[in-house]
Formats: structure tokens, sequence, C-alpha cells
């Protein structure tokens, strides 16, 4: 299918370029700005973006055309500018996992050592949660602060952690909830965009990337999830941010809460040095990279021991509060994780019969939550931040008849029975030990060398 660039708006027809998509054509800079700024016009339809965004999903794109489709969404808003901050301006960014809550550790631990963080957070996608119900999570707590409450708390806090703004590529906004509902988020070229967009927007100076790979990855086959932290280590190096990648693990869980409240409890247990060792482990590593990255360390390994000294000394938890505080939420929950809501109903699901653990599915579980009416289905629905899962297992623990496997917290029976369910589903059960699992970081991007 050849590839032209003549003809000027509204000629470039959207069903024309759809289906030269469709059919593993491309399109030049020019039919997609056409398209896509058409789109944020509203001149193009959702419908037939959506149909656009399936053809990409199953065609993929050119590098030009994902050089393209960056820019457009770059510039589809501002660029802020953190040079006069007087530290580096560093952030992290995950394509997304099913019970991770790093962000509400890392984002104060790299404030605390030195680091400016700008962070622009997502709601949830797919199975997947979003760092934005998790701090809403907390009374009070505010993400749709302007940008300039948003300087000024950065600027005094060394941290901030707010809803990407309709300043901040608004492009990658509108089709990130279209991409939601219509089933097209799972491609390399469409995830890589939307990450690095929002990040170069940021204005910051350097980002690591959390790329998950495994069972609950958007992107689950190792070879892609290396496809996509290259392309988008590329693409941001091109922009002027300097980059690394780590590969993790999602074949399971990360940490033991799933579930938007009891997440943030986690979280914030970790910051008082309570662990879990995976969400510990993670955080301190992406922490250690952040810190090479602004320039306050040499080596991303001695960073990582700064930063899990840090943790285990709790000494991020008073900028936690501060951050909580100047967001409008309740501090003391911070020092007090019990003061979040609990939920009405809490039950447990056992073991049928005795054996091993295998896995824990971590798909299951987030599709799980979402049936506990702690994620949306609609792109307008509230969340229970209350509801949703706390394993009590994981791949390897050997378990006799009747041992619990995990809690379901509810909002109502009916809640707490399809809980039990899904946990049943979830916890993959066998006679013989399982291989043991690897460690939570797979692989760095640049590898060092
Ligand atoms: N996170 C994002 O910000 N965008 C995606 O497309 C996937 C995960």
């Amino acid at each position: 299918v050849a590839s032209y660039d003549e003809g000027t708006w509204p000629d470039l027809v959207p069903a024309r370029l759809i289906e030269r998509k469709r059919e593993g054509g491309t399109l030049s800079h020019r039919e997609l700005s056409g398209l896509f700024s058409g789109y944020l016009r509203g001149e193009v339809a959702d419908y037939q973006m959506a149909a656009f965004l399936m053809a990409v999903f199953f065609r993929g794109m050119t590098r030009q055309e994902l050089d393209a489709l960056l820019d457009l969404m770059i510039h589809s808003g501002s660029v802020l500018d953190h040079s006069h901050l007087p530290g580096p301006a560093v952030d992290k960014h995950s394509t997304g996992g099913v019970g991770d809550k790093v962000s509400l550790v890392l984002a104060p631990l790299a404030a605390e050592l030195g680091l400016f963080v700008p962070m622009m957070s997502g709601r949830g996608l797919g199975h997947t949660a979003g760092t934005l119900d998790k701090l809403e999570a907390i009374p009070g707590f505010r993400t749709d602060l302007g940008l300039d409450r948003f300087e000024a708390i950065l600027a005094e806090v060394g941290v901030a952690m707010v809803g990407q703004s309709s300043e901040i590529a608004p492009l990658d906004r509108r089709l990130y909830a279209l991409r939601d509902a219509t089933a097209t988020v799972p491609s390399l070229p469409l995830i890589a965009a939307s990450i690095v967009s929002k990040k170069v927007a940021e204005g910051i100076q350097g980002l690591v990337l959390d790329v998950k790979t495994g069972a609950g990855a958007f992107l689950p086959v190792m070879e892609e999830s290396e496809a996509l932290a290259r392309t988008m280590v590329e693409l941001a190096e091109a922009k002027g941010v300097r980059t690394t990648a780590l590969l993790t693990d999602m074949d399971t869980p990360l940490g033991s809460a799933i579930g938007n409240g009891l997440e943030t409890r986690e979280a914030l247990h970790c910051l008082a040095g309570g662990g879990p060792d995976d969400l510990a482990e993670l955080s301190a590593s992406l922490v250690g990279e952040m810190l090479v990255l602004g320039g306050l360390e040499t080596d991303p390994v001695e960073g990582q021991r700064r930063a899990l000294h840090a943790l285990a000394a709790g000494s991020a938890v008073d900028r936690m509060a501060r951050l909580v505080e100047m967001q409008g939420g309740d501090p003391r929950v911070v020092e007090e994780p019990h003061r979040l809501a609990p939920a009405p109903l809490v039950g447990r699901q056992r073991a049928p019969e005795k054996g091993w653990v295998q896995g824990v599915r971590p798909r299951v579980l987030g599709h799980g939550v979402v049936d506990l009416g702690g994620g949306r289905r609609a792109m307008n629905d509230t969340v229970d931040p209350r509801v949703g899962f706390i394993l009590e297992v994981a791949p390897g623990t050997r378990v006799e008849a009747g041992d619990p496997i995990g809690q379901v917290h509810a909002s109502d029976k009916a809640g707490l029975a399809r809980g039990k369910e899904v946990l049943a589903a979830a916890v993959v059960m066998g006679p013989e030990p399982p291989p043991p699992s690897g460690p939570v970081v797979r692989r760095r991007f640049p590898s060092a060398s």
C-alpha cells in the first residue's frame, strides 16, 4: 500500500487513513498530524480514533510514525521547565502492573535523597491500578492541583504527585482513556509514545522506567518487554532526557496488597521500614538509578544501598507527611495507616488441600479488584478505595489444607463471595515445590558495560 503525502486537511479523510493503516501501509507525519489534531479539535470522532488505534494494535508503527506520534503528543500541550530548582528533576514511570505501589514509596524517598520529583501519574488502566487512585484513598488528598500549586509544592517539599493536567500531553490523556475502553492498551508504539511524551513534557532531566515483564504486564513476553524498554530509552534520550530502564518481574503481584487503599497502607508501611522485601528492593533499585541520572551518585548499586538504608530507617516518612498535608490530605495517615477507611467486610479464603503454591496470577487479581468495585469499567465510574485482597501466600509457600491463602476486603456479601472465588482462581497449587523465582529486577537498559 503506497504512502502518500499530498492534499490538505480535510482532504485527509479519516476513514482512508484508517484503511491504509489497517492494510499495513504507513502514514506520513502530515497525515498523522491531520488525524490527531483533528481528533483534539473534535473533527475526528472517538469511534474513528478507536478504529485507528485498533489498526495500530495489529499493524504496529514504523519508527518514523512513532517519532511523529511522540512529537504530536509532546507538543499537544506545554513542556515544563524545572531549571530554576536547586537540584536535579528526575522521575520514574512504570508500564503498569498489579500491586505496583512503588511510586508512593519511591517519590518521597528520592526527594529525601536530594532529587526533585515532579510526578504526574495516571488512573487505573485495564487490569492495573493507578497511582492517583491510591493517593486519593488518603482522606482529603487532592491530585488535581493547578500547575502553579504543583510547582510550589515541588519546590518546597522536593516532590509533588498529581494527575496529568490538561496542559501536559493532552493528546496522550485523551488517547489513554480511549485505549482503556477499547482494548488497545497492549501495543508497543502506543505505550512507548504515551509514557515518553508525558515524561518529556514534565521537563525532567532524568527518567527511570520500570518496564514490567511476565503474566501481569501489558506486554508479557520477555522479548516484547525488552523491545519496549529499548524503544523508550532511545525515544527519551533523543529528546534530551537521560533514561535508564529496568526490566522487572510481573509474573506475580508486587507485595501482598492489591486494591487502592490496601496498597497505600502497604506502601506507607514500607516507607516506615517495614517491607515487604520485594517492594523495598524494587523501590530502592529504581531510586538508585534516579540518583545516578540526577548526577548525585555514580554507581546505581551504591545508590540502591543508600536508598535501602534510608527506607530501613524510615527517613522519608516525614517528607511523605508533608507532601500529604500540602496536597490537602490528613498527614496523620502516614504514621497511622490504620486511619485509612476499612472495608465493611473482611473474609478469608483457605487452601482446599495441602500442597505448594506454584504461582499467583496477577491478572486474575487485577480484574478481581475491578469486580469488587475497586476499579473502573467505564471512564466515569467511581472507585471504592477500601476493597481488594491481601495475599497470605507467595510462590513457593507450603500450605496444609485449611491454611489461609488470602483476605478479601469487600463492600458487601456478594463482593466477599466473588472475592473468594477470585483468590481461589488466582493462587495456583501443585504437589511439588515450584522452581525458585528469580530476582525482581531482571535486566537493565542500557546494560551496564
Ligand atoms: N502507562 C502509560 O502511561 N501509558 C500506557 O500506555 C501504559 C502504561
